[in-house]
């Protein structure tokens, strides 16, 4: 059975990727640096008879990230698809930030894929295969007001899964992003508090007049984690309701 290591496994989108991929058999790790959301993630997966263990992982710091995969190599033998999805986000307009949010930013968003990346391509290198799905966000494509260096830290994601797809390629590795737009998910339900009427905004400017729902999002993630995407490395799949199309 293949095991899947989700980052930010215990609310929103991540959630949904690990109940997704254990539907469709895969063993999952569930880490996030939230230990009491990561259990619930486990129970919701256990409830519709899939595998699932809860592993501490914060992302902003190598050492943690090091220490559960060690975790996750030993409870389930592999590692054979890592899914970065831990993120977040505050919403202000660029010259109201401040440093310690930029800093806060850049290291869940970009640092954390950086780290996970680092500590676990070297296992798939040694089994001789695996899949990486980076998620990002389109304001990373088409920038987003309010969301400057969140937009500079996801646009980092999209450059730096191309290099690390072109590396991997060899050991028949895929690494790709899937690129959401606005989610009904509890992050941006934080960031609606900042500015009120985005959601009614946003419904309105989606072609399909809705935001996405985390289940949008997980199917593409889950196409891309499987042999179905064997041909497909270092792309963007934007899952946005037609919002931008680039
Ligand atoms: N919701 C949206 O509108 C939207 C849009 C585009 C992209 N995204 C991206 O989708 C991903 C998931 O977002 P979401 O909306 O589900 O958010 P969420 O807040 O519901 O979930 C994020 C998860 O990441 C975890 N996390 C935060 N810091 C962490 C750290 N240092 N180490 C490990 N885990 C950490 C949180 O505990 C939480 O479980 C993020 O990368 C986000 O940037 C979301």
């Amino acid at each position: 059975m293949s095991v899947a290591f989700i980052t930010g496994a215990g609310s929103g989108i991540g959630r949904q990727i690990a109940l997704t991929l254990a539907g469709r058999g895969f063993q999952i790790a569930v880490t996030d640096v939230n230990d009491s959301n990561a259990a619930e993630t486990v129970a919701l997966i256990e409830a519709q008879n899939g595998t699932a263990t809860a592993f501490h992982c914060d992302v902003t710091e190598l050492t943690s990230v090091e220490q559960a995969a060690r975790e996750v190599k030993e409870k389930f033998g592999s590692i054979d698809v890592l899914i970065n999805n831990a993120g977040w986000d505050k919403i202000e307009p660029f010259l109201k930030s401040e440093p310690a949010t930029w800093e806060r930013i850049i290291n869940i968003n970009l640092m954390g894929q950086i780290h996970t990346c680092k500590t676990i391509l070297p296992l798939m290198i040694e089994q001789g295969n695996g899949k990486v799905v980076n998620i990002a966000s389109d304001s990373g494509r088409v920038g987003s007001s309010g969301e400057a260096v969140y937009s500079a830290a996801k646009g980092g994601v999209i450059a730096f899964t191309k290099t690390v797809a072109r590396e991997m390629a060899r050991h028949k590795i895929n690494v790709n992003c899937v690129s959401p737009g606005p989610a009904d998910t509890p992050l941006f339900k934080e960031i609606s508090e900042y500015n009120t009427g985005i959601a009614e905004a946003l419904t309105k400017a989606i072609p399909f007049r809705r935001l996405a729902q985390p289940e949008d999002i997980a199917n593409a993630v889950a196409f891309l984690a499987t042999p179905e995407a064997d041909y497909i490395t270092g792309q963007t799949l934007s899952v946005n309701g037609g919002l931008a199309m680039v």
